[in-house]
């Protein structure tokens, strides 16, 4: 069994500078998800680490985007990974949120990290591949952080439902802190952690007990939830000791953590 109180090994996994309050989707209560105006607004709003979704286009460029397919949140339609990037700069993902976003592009990760590196923000990087591309999406993100990960910003979380991408994100920047990405949290947690090689479980708050975070807080392990938006439940977790809220709207959390 790994721990964190027995284990140099997962060293960059501790998420010593990761907050305890970070913004989803940017601040996607805000402003439209997963583009450059909620990374900005989550800065706007004094948050200092936000969540988002990276996915590849067709053609294997990183982009920021959470659906498999275009329909919710664009004027596009169908799988995005059936596109070349240059066809999904076409699209609008802020109108659907607000007129007051329409035009609103699609952004890539370079463009997201060039916004995070001018607001000074971290970043936990969620790894969303499309179906059958779980391996080929963690091996481009991993690369395309090891390599243009702005050096003045702390390093990044890496996280993912998928295991297999967190592995292959692991090949290409070792370094780099994990999270495993689970709705409920399985009976097996552990073993799935060693799986991937990190002491960091990420897990829906709607399906999180006191008795199970206690049990893997207890056991020395970091656990943050997600989507929190209700102080009150947010202050709950917090005083179990979970360690980080991810939510649509991070400055209430702020306000209470
Ligand atoms: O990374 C936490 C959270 O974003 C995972 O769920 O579906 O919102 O990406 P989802
Ligand atoms: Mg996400």
């Amino acid at each position: 069994m790994v721990h964190r109180a027995d284990s140099k090994r997962f060293s960059a996994a501790l998420g010593g500078s990761v907050p305890n309050v970070l913004g989803h989707r940017g601040a996607a209560g805000h402003a439209p998800e997963n583009t450059l105006p909620s990374l900005l607004k989550a800065h706007e709003l004094g948050i200092s680490w936000v969540e988002f979704d990276v996915k590849l286009s067709r053609d294997g460029v990183p982009v920021l985007f959470h659906d498999d397919t275009l329909d919710r949140n664009t004027d596009g339609r169908g799988p995005i990974a059936d596109q070349d990037l240059q066809a999904l700069r076409n699209y609008d993902a802020g109108a659907w949120f607000d007129a007051a976003f329409a035009g609103t592009p699609l952004p890539t990760l370079d463009e997201g990290l060039a916004v995070l590196a001018r607001c000074g923000m971290g970043a936990n990087v969620e790894i969303k591949p499309s179906k059958g591309r779980e391996a080929e999406t963690g091996m481009a993100v991993g690369k395309a952080l090891a390599e243009t990960w702005p050096t003045d910003l702390p390093l990044p979380l890496v996280s993912s439902f998928s295991a297999a991408a967190l592995q292959a994100c692991a090949v290409a920047a070792p370094d780099l802190a994990r999270a495993l990405l689970v709705s409920a949290v399985p009976k097996d947690w552990r073993a799935q952690l060693d799986a991937v090689e990190t002491d960091t479980l990420h897990c829906m708050s709607q399906r999180l007990r006191e008795r199970k975070a206690k049990e893997i807080l207890k056991a020395g392990f970091i656990l943050r939830c997600f989507t929190v938006n209700r102080p009150n439940r947010a202050r709950q977790l917090l005083d179990w000791g979970v360690h980080g809220i991810i939510s649509d709207y991070p400055d209430r959390i702020l306000k209470i953590a």
